[in-house]
């Protein structure tokens, strides 16, 4: 019995995994049924359905009618800190190294993050903000000094990549500057000065400085950002000494009219709203001219496990551990709206944004490396993560206006990975590249009717979803199918819009920890999705498991 049953799971896996047999229910029992089975009358639909691997069905309203806030491009971030490979060898590689450069910055590394669109770049920590000084990171490179990385393995830093590098590194892939500030080993006079070396466009000896260095005209910073992580490596501080602090640095960061960055404040991670709460609170911040604030910072890494000690492998993982990392993902969400809440109160014309800073998967450091580099490959577990994130950040697009993955090249949940002149682009890359029309979209509602995907305790939701109205008028929509087994079948009714044609592209692969490699590079990429249809004001689509789709509706 035992055996004819995995016979018959086998044949019901095979229909369910041929290009477009998305089987239903139905057709599973008729299927069944032509094999006569005897004990099978006592199987249930559902029952059949996951042994099948098949496609339950999720169904939609997307109310194109209903538009909401912008989705702020600058959701669409990255980060880039002094740590491990992430800027030596990853961007910068110097004038006169045999990869092919420009100015020191690799051009594959720089072609590959303009195709991104990155809207926004931030640097230079982290935790090495707070004791980066910035005069070490100008004028000639030979006489720069040589400081110690101790956050990150405790190795030389040679300070080649400054404030001119970065700046023109950022101008160079078309990205916004964001720079964080030293609080915790700074002055107020060291922050003051450098916004000052970067912006003014008086004539002083520090603008004459910048000139000497190579750079007569002031630069545009969108962001700025007083210290990092205060609770933590920026300080160890409670909120209430931080927010003291802010307000002291604060007052003293001033720039041209019309050029001052919005000001950062640093804020909490995970599910602590303290600091959220003793900012917004002092609601002369939100007012005030000059120590005003513009965003407040957030944290989260997915981590698979419950213990940053056993964090859990980035490849080779099982089911357990994909369900657990996809959980804790969607934690985001939560976190974002208990902070918006906290916000609301004090601040209900959203003038001060949710910056969620830093945010990406962080797993056990890959044996034989160093562990103070945070390097790790990227799988399609981590692209579907990005598209998780991507999705809740829709949903807040009033309130969450600036996120920043962590990290951007060879530094935790990369775009691109290096070895000596070889790059690879990841999985993740390729869900950031996917989702670039949401970048200033206008957000439009759906409501949902999702199956569920559980695996022993854990549960989550199988689909996730979010559309936006593009700039050229269209309708973009991702979805994402979670579960690592079954294709999903969605209909989504348009309400309010009349579109005609759609097409679109599919991120998926056959396996959880489906990766690029230097051997291999494109084991993973997009591809065009031609299974979705319009009837009328429906439109279908079966996603495969383990799967994103995002949609172009014309
Ligand atoms: O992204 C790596 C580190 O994680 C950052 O330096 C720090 O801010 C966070 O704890």
């Amino acid at each position: 019995m035992a055996l004819r049953l995995r016979a018959l799971t086998r044949l019901l896996r095979a229909a369910a995994t041929a290009p477009a047999a998305a089987i239903t229910p139905a057709a599973a029992i008729a299927l069944a049924a032509a094999i006569t089975l005897p004990a099978l009358t006592a199987a249930t639909a559902a029952d059949l359905q996951q042994a099948a691997g098949s496609s339950p069905a999720a169904s939609a309203v997307l109310h194109a009618d209903q538009p909401g806030a912008k989705i702020d491009r600058h959701l669409y971030g990255q980060f880039a800190e002094h740590l491990g490979r992430g800027i030596e060898e990853g961007v910068w590689v110097g004038e006169h190294s045999a990869i092919p450069n420009t100015r020191g910055f690799r051009n594959d590394v720089v072609a590959a993050l303009r195709e991104l669109h990155v809207p926004v770049v931030r640097w230079p920590g982290g935790c090495f903000a707070d004791e980066y000084h910035w005069r070490d990171g100008i004028g000639p490179r030979a006489a720069r000094p040589v400081t110690l990385n101790t956050n990150w393995g405790g190795v030389p830093e040679t300070n080649a990549f400054g404030t001119h590098e970065f700046l023109d590194f950022a101008e160079l892939i078309g990205a916004d500057a964001y720079v964080n500030g030293n609080l915790g080993t700074g002055s107020p006079r060291e922050m003051a000065e450098w916004l000052q070396y970067m912006t003014s466009d008086k004539a002083t000896s520090l603008t004459a400085e910048r000139a000497r260095n190579g750079h007569p005209n002031p630069w545009k910073i969108a962001y700025f950002a007083v210290g990092n992580e205060a609770w933590g490596c920026g300080g160890n501080m409670t909120p209430e000494y931080y927010v003291d602090l802010y307000r002291q640095y604060a007052s003293f960061l001033k720039a041209p009219m019309g050029a001052r960055p919005i000001i950062i404040a640093s804020g909490g991670n995970d599910d602590d709203t303290a600091w959220t709460t003793a900012l917004i609170s002092n609601t002369s911040l939100i007012s005030k001219m000059r120590s005003g604030m513009g965003a407040i910072s957030f944290h989260y890494y997915t981590i698979p496990g419950d213990r940053w000690q056993a964090k859990g492998p980035t490849t080779g993982f099982g089911e357990e551990q994909w369900i657990s990392t996809l959980a804790h993902t969607l934690k985001m969400d939560d976190f974002i709206r208990q902070n918006s809440e906290v916000m609301d109160k004090y601040d209900p014309a959203k003038k001060v944004a949710f910056a969620v800073d830093e945010w990406g998967t962080w797993y056990d450091p890959e044996p034989g490396r160093e562990p103070g580099f945070l390097y790790q490959q990227n799988t399609l577990r981590d692209a579907i993560v990005a598209a998780l994130n991507f999705n809740v950040f829709h949903r807040h697009a009033d309130r969450v206006r600036l996120a920043n993955i962590a990290q951007m090249v060879n530094v935790l949940q990369a775009m691109i990975l290096t070895k000596g002149p070889q790059m690879i682009l990841t999985p993740t890359y390729h869900a950031f590249k996917m989702f670039a029309p949401f970048q200033d979209a206008t957000y439009l509602p759906i409501d949902a009717n999702v199956p569920r995907y559980t695996l022993g305790p854990a549960s989550v939701p199988a689909i996730s979803m979010s559309a936006a109205r593009t700039a050229d008028g269209a309708i973009a929509v991702a979805l994402v199918n979670l579960d690592p087994n079954k294709a999903i079948s969605v209909s989504v009714t348009l309400s309010g819009a009349a579109v005609k044609h759609v097409s679109g592209s599919i991120l998926t692969a056959s396996a959880m920890d489906a990766r690029n490699t230097f051997e291999i590079p494109n084991a993973v990429r997009p591809a065009a999705f031609s299974s979705a249809s319009l009837t009328g004001a429906t439109l279908s689509a079966t996603l495969p498991a383990k799967s994103i789709v995002v949609l172009n509706l014309q």
